[in-house]
């Protein structure tokens, strides 16, 4: 405490100390005795900073951004405040940056990390949670200038290597430099960088290059770390304790009546999925930069437990099965979509996000030499059928026929999740 407390404060340093100890267990009285203290000693900063944690504290048990809200403007009176010591500066601004995160006001927590990184320029931290800020706002460009800048400062800042390595991989598509940065700042260990997505894009650029057994590897020490499931399972959303299987069988799942339904009304399905095709503009290229070549697009139905109203005009007969079945429509971390897949493509090696969902592939049009790997088994469609796989596994795609292929992509919670867990869980 004595480095927060400046000597403003040490004269009724006993009544803060005394105050503080009330934030946790009753955090309405907390604010009463910081009140009083501020009444005779209206610019205490350890006041103002007891009275921002005790009202932090509320409204967190209340949910109350508006309580939130007051808390935050008296931790930044705090910054403001030429007699704030060094260290309750820190200690205030890291608080201040994390709510003003929670809550969404980006603007106003990179001006406190500004502040904070002029007033401690040789704390890299400071420097890269304002590079995290920016990348979750998106702001790749400013994010990228100030991990470079730490980077030129310290070569080997692991936190700084892996962010700056993501950017190259997945923004820059700079797989061999993304590669370098990724690899250099995992081996660091340094705090941060034990992170699933610094895995999954660091194996995914080696498979991209080729460089499949070091990729293995990887993934294999990504599961000792517990970022994956398994070494094939690297979905990051998960429910942990759900089993995993590459491949289902309908019978292995509650949904029987929903397959059967759409099996034996495949042919109108087929229908209304070519019915589309046919006018152009409304399948739409598969967006997630999945292809290593080829044309693969999609025709989407219902995503994150929404149904697109306008597309689901155009199939009625699909739309009506899917709105029948609440594991299907209601699915907020899958989706219900027609995917149109053109001879000579191939898709790279990925995992879904998440294995709270299983998907099912209906066969519209199924041409030879088309195949789908899940971990180490491949397999193919057929017309009027439905394929059942576990999309957080590694899977891969491969047309080397000669027409195009169709098919009907649903996805449906896992069995084994309870409708408690389900209403819990945010979309995807
Ligand atoms: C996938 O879900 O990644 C692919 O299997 C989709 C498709 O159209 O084959
Ligand atoms: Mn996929």
């Amino acid at each position: 405490n004595k480095d927060i407390t400046n000597p403003d404060d040490w004269e009724v340093k006993e009544k803060i100390d005394e105050a503080q100890k009330s934030i946790n267990n009753n955090a309405a009285n907390a604010i009463k005795l910081f009140d009083d203290i501020l009444q005779q000693f209206p610019s205490s900063p350890r006041s103002l900073y007891g009275k921002a944690q005790a009202l932090d504290a509320l409204a967190d048990q209340k949910r109350s951004n508006e309580l939130l809200q007051k808390a935050l403007d008296l931790y930044l009176e705090v910054l403001n405040d030429k007699k704030t010591t060094n260290t309750l500066f820190k200690v205030v601004a890291e608080r201040a940056i994390k709510r003003l995160r929670f809550i969404g006001q980006y603007r106003k927590a990179i001006s406190v990390q500004n502040a904070l990184i002029e007033k401690f320029p040789d704390i890299s931290e400071y420097s890269n949670e304002l590079a995290v800020t920016y990348l979750t706002v998106n702001r790749i460009p400013e994010a990228r200038v100030i991990l470079q800048k730490v980077l030129s400062k310290w070569p080997n800042d692991g936190f700084a290597l892996v962010h700056y390595g993501f950017i190259l991989k997945t923004v820059d598509d700079n797989l061999v430099d993304g590669i370098q940065f990724l690899q250099k700042g995992i081996q660091t260990n340094h705090k941060g960088v034990i992170d699933g997505r610094f895995f999954f894009h660091l194996g995914d650029a080696l498979t991209r290059v080729g460089k499949n057994d070091e990729a293995l590897k990887l993934y294999e020490h990504g599961v000792k770390h517990g970022v994956f499931l398994s070494k094939y399972q690297r979905s990051l959303y998960n429910v942990p304790r759900l089993s995993g299987k590459p491949w289902w069988n309908k019978n292995e799942t509650p949904y029987d009546q929903l397959f059967k339904e759409l099996e034996s009304n495949w042919k109108e399905i087929k229908r209304e999925g070519l019915n589309i095709l046919n006018q152009k503009g409304y399948f739409q290229d598969e967006s997630e930069k999945l292809r290593d070549k080829g044309d693969w697009k999609q025709f989407e139905l219902y995503a994150r437990g929404q149904k697109n109203v306008e597309n689901c005009k155009k199939c009625p007969i699909t739309c009506g099965i899917i709105d029948s079945n609440p594991s299907a429509r209601g699915c907020k971390r899958g989706q219900t979509k027609f995917s149109v897949m053109h001879p000579g493509t191939h898709v790279w090696p990925h995992c879904g996000p998440t294995n709270c969902r299983l998907r099912a592939h209906l066969g519209l049009e199924v041409p030879s030499n088309t195949y789908i790997r899940v971990a180490e088994e491949t397999r193919s469609w057929e017309n009027g059928k439905v394929l059942i796989f576990d999309d957080s596994f590694e899977h891969e795609v491969w047309h080397n026929g000669s027409q195009f292929r169709l098919v009907l992509i649903v996805d449906v919670w896992h069995p084994e999740l309870t409708a408690q867990e389900i209403k819990g869980l945010s979309p995807i």
